[in-house]
């Protein structure tokens, strides 16, 4: 299949190729920089005469082509995108090396320091190129290796084959086999411990959360072998799981052999799995099939939130994922409803991003109303067959790309294969039309329809607090109830709610942050220390965005800055991306 056209990257992959990198690096917290060689592998067109490489703030201090010091040029700078890196090369032409140092304020890492000091990367989207000089497309794949050297005490973790055990003298060195996009590169440097948690599957964290992790994620094997059992063999070998720092801008990101996941999903009791299910499922979707350019994200997101309801449904049960359905589907609604006010087009599964940063395409539409594409698919042909399609899918555009052109002709050549059943799929509706198409699928759920019975009843005060089944619910049906508490309920209702439930201080975030929302849209002044304090330590955008946005609509802007300029140096960039737009930050 043709290379598609990638407008956020400035290379030329059709020219010359990056097959292989191997990367000689050493981490230096004290002044929070990388100081590296990078020796590439390449492929050559008969009439190559330049690898373009992308980088970002990246401070270039030589460069080798076949073992000769060579001359590099280094393009305009543009918003976002950073600049190509040119090097001379011919046909024939094998390796090229540059040595480099990264920025302090790098826009993949966050550092931590301090007496537990801990770095992290986030590549994915288009941020890899901050930290390593590379053809930033998710089109291009290379197999990589490493030796990193990290101060002693610490271990370096990659995605790739990890150790289990610190090193002695801070050396690691890594190898990954299969060939990857550059957005699925991952560093990670802390003090962490391992567990084995099944024959395939790990965890990664620090002392403090060990114990605490092990037991949450004790069911990844499980996961695992179900996820084997709907669309093939696990291509990645071992499966482990990394708790980062809160300040994670996101849930969790599917760094191939090792996930990263966010704190905030150790909840005690296992309720906030379905995460790492999702991480998992990427396994295929994304890291196996590959979308081509950042406008057909859908095809890993919306593949994976449905591969995920999968998993969910047979480890759990289709009660638990038609709830999880229930959910997505509620998301989806509420951001389409401002998304049409906004960029009507934004809501298309195929997106335009040519121009925009790529980090605009992470909405709902993308994963939810993706994943509804694929279950009004499974409906309309039966899931008998419709599994089948897919399994098939994966195995025979393995370490692939996908586009979305791409897809709709696999799409109408293996599963829609008469008028009939093309017509009735109203795929151009979904693929190129705005809102939710008429044929999306309807989702059951009892369990949820009992909850808003509830929530509305107890908003007339025709339940009493003390009788709601609060206790019995599952964290999917407290969720559902905070996130549709009527806007006439008052504060002194919330407040009965948290005195008889003690909301504000569960240890489950999901809820604690739907909780915070109320409360600040509703007053309820005395859950403001917990809100803080919350902000402070925790960076996940998805939390971020709607409780600033919450302080902002209910005129409480004093408390979103103060809160703002107190959490700010603890965020990722991509958290301070967001909010300094949202809050107004220079
Ligand atoms: N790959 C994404 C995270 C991502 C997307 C990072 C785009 C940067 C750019 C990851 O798999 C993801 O979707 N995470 C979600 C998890 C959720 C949907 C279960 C998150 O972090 O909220
Ligand atoms: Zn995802």
């Amino acid at each position: 299949m043709k290379r598609a056209t990638d407008f956020h990257s400035f290379s030329k992959p059709d020219e010359a190729v990056v097959t292989h990198l191997k990367w000689l690096a050493n981490v230096d917290f004290a002044t929070r920089t990388i100081t590296a060689t990078a020796i590439y592998t390449i492929e050559t067109s008969a009439d190559a005469k330049r690898i373009i490489l992308d980088i970002r703030e990246l401070e270039v201090n030589s460069v080798t082509v076949d073992g000769e010091a060579a001359s590099f040029e280094i393009g305009e700078e543009q918003p976002f995108l950073g600049s190509p890196l040119s090097i001379g090369v011919k046909h024939g032409t094998k390796e090229v090396s540059i040595s480099y140092k990264t920025q302090p304020g790098a826009d993949a890492f966050l550092w931590v320091e301090g007496e537990k000091p801990f770095l992290f990367t986030q590549s994915q989207a288009i941020l890899a190129r901050t930290w390593i000089p590379c053809q930033d497309s998710p089109g291009v794949r290379f197999t990589y290796e490493a030796l990193v050297k990290v101060p002693k005490g610490l271990m370096a973790l990659m995605s790739a084959v990890n150790p289990t055990e610190k090193s002695d003298d801070g050396y690691y060195s890594f190898k990954m086999n299969q060939p990857i996009p550059s957005y699925l590169l991952a560093l990670a440097v802390g003090d962490v411990e391992f567990r084995s948690v099944g024959e395939h599957t790990g965890v990664y964290a620090t002392p403090d959360l060990i114990d605490a992790a092990e037991y949450e994620f004790s069911e990844m094997e499980e996961l695992l072998v179900a996820a084997e059992g709907l669309y093939g063999k696990y291509a990645w070998e071992r499966y482990d799981l990394l708790v980062l720092p809160a300040a994670f801008p996101f849930g969790g990101m599917e760094n191939p052999r090792l996930t990263f996941a966010t704190p905030t999903i150790i909840a005690g009791d296992r309720s906030l799995v379905s995460l790492v299910a999702h991480e998992l499922a990427h396994s295929w979707s994304g890291n196996l099939v590959t979308n081509s350019t950042w406008d057909d994200f859908w095809l890993n997101e919306g593949f994976t939130v449905y591969f995920e309801q999968r998993i969910m449904e047979a480890v759990y049960g289709r009660e638990i994922s038609e709830m999880l359905a229930t959910l997505s589907f509620q998301g989806l609604s509420e951001e389409i409803e401002i998304m049409m006010e906004l960029n009507p087009n934004d809501t298309h599964l195929r997106l335009h991003l040519k121009d925009r940063n790529p980090d605009d395409g992470m909405t709902a539409i993308a994963y939810d109303k993706g994943y509804l594409f694929l279950r009004m698919l499974e409906e309309h042909v039966g899931r008998e067959i419709f599994d089948n399609f897919l399994k098939t899918y994966f195995a025979s555009n393995a370490f692939k790309v996908m586009d979305t052109d791409n897809f709709i002709e696999y799409l109408n050549a293996n599963l829609l294969t008469t008028k009939d059943l093309r017509e009735g799929g109203n795929i151009s509706a979904w693929i190129d039309g705005a809102g939710i198409p008429d044929n999306c699928p309807i989702i059951k759920s009892d369990r949820i329809k009992k909850v808003d019975a509830a929530v509305l009843a107890w908003s007339k005060r025709s339940i009493l607090t003390e009788n709601l089944d609060w206790e019995n619910w599952l964290y999917q049906e407290r969720y559902r109830f905070l996130t549709n508490i009527p806007e006439s309920v008052d504060v002194t209702l919330l407040n009965e709610l948290n005195k008889q439930y003690n909301i504000s201080e569960t240890g489950n975030n999901e809820i604690l942050f739907a909780w915070l929302e109320q409360a600040i849209l509703k007053g309820h002044d005395a859950s403001y220390p917990r809100l803080e304090e919350f902000l402070i330590n925790v960076g996940r955008r998805k939390f971020l965005t709607p409780l600033y946005k919450a302080m902002l609509d209910s005129d409480q802007t004093e408390m979103a800055n103060h809160i703002y300029s107190l959490a700010r140096p603890n965020y990722h960039s991509v958290a301070t991306g967001t909010m300094d737009e949202l809050l107004g930050v220079e």
